[in-house]
């Protein structure tokens, strides 16, 4: 008598007949770089096989990764000058405008990063209180809300059809949805980054979008990944406030956390899979130590067994293409 038991199903043809996770490629979506003050593609040191495109390189790269079966592309921006507000975020000739424009009609999903970041002159993710008494944080709250629902519609105007707040403000996405609504954006939708952890795996991203704050940090207005209780109340208070569909960043050390919002909401949840992670990949499989496009698509399997339900990746193209 043998002891042959699970084993049986993983035989050739069984195996695939019984898997219940799937990926695709509509399931993934594709951070894109564009950069106002360059003239031609720029590749980005800290992430191998990464670029920052001018404006005019953008409509060719999403017909690219829409061929390639990709859901969503999400834009980031580097603007042409950075000063304390972020004005270039949302001014009408600002680069994520105007790379909208370009790529006009489409059937990509085009997403953009909601964020002051890469646009203000000290690197933080919205508006400095004047004060800096230890009480008040670095980050004035309800001025940097009036901004992201500035740059949400003018995005909007400029074609966008979600928007991804990242900044961690409290109360952006109702500022958001109320600015978007005013503005006559009801369809455009809001991808909220709604938990979002202080981590070390934004590191080569900043240097890509050229967003790392000039002094301090964020703990201030990103979770502590410590406090797990946050993960809840950030997502209620998204949901209850309009977002359409969260996002939990990063996503490999939080996959914990990934699975618990995906099994507790009933909105669609974007897990990230952030530079660091990407940018850890990509060095081992430089120095030949793991097989970069098996290790991605493995990683990308995992968030979908965790319960995300879309995958904002760097690893999209490779991914896409090698799932054919
Ligand atoms: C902007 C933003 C960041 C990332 C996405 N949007 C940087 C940060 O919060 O520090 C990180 C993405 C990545 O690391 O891939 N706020």
């Amino acid at each position: 008598m043998s002891n042959l038991g699970p084993r049986r199903l993983r035989r050739d043809g069984i195996r695939e007949l019984v898997r219940s996770v799937s990926i695709a490629p509509a399931d993934l979506i594709a951070p894109v770089f564009v950069d106002a003050t360059i003239d031609a593609p720029a590749p980005i040191a800290s992430m191998p096989g990464q670029q920052r495109l001018p404006v005019d390189a953008v409509p060719a790269e999403v017909g690219r990764l829409s061929d390639l079966g990709i859901g969503g592309v999400l834009l980031f921006g580097i603007p042409s000058s950075k000063d304390a507000n972020g004005s270039r975020a949302d001014a009408s000739d600002g680069v994520i405008q105007e790379a909208l424009g370009a790529v006009g009609s489409t059937p990509m999903v085009m997403m953009t990063d909601v964020c002051l970041c890469e646009y203000t002159d000290h690197g933080h993710c919205g508006v400095l209180a004047d004060d800096d008494a230890p009480h008040t944080m670095t980050v004035d709250n309800d001025q940097t809300l009036t901004r992201l629902a500035s740059i949400a519609i003018s995005h909007a105007d400029a074609g966008a059809d979600v928007v991804a707040p990242s900044a961690m403000a409290d109360g952006m996405v109702g500022a958001i949805r109320r600015g978007l609504d005013g503005a006559g954006h009801a369809p455009v939708s809001i991808l909220s980054y709604a938990v979002k952890f202080h981590s070390s795996f934004y590191g080569p991203f900043r240097d890509a979008a050229d967003g790392a704050p000039r002094f301090g940090d964020r703990r201030q207005y990103q979770m502590d990944p410590q406090t797990p209780s946050s993960i809840d109340r950030e997502v209620r208070l998204d949901i209850e406030e309009g977002a359409d569909m969260l996002i939990v960043k990063p996503a490999m050390a939080y996959l914990d956390v990934v699975a618990q919002v995906a099994s507790t909401v009933d909105v669609p949840v974007a897990a990230y899979n952030v530079s660091g992670e990407y940018a850890m990949l990509q060095a081992a499989a430089e120095r030949g130590w793991v097989d970069a496009t098996a290790a991605a698509l493995e990683t990308v399997i995992g968030m979908r067994r965790a319960g995300a339900s879309m995958i904002i990746t760097y690893h999209a193209e490779t991914i896409a293409a090698a799932l054919g």
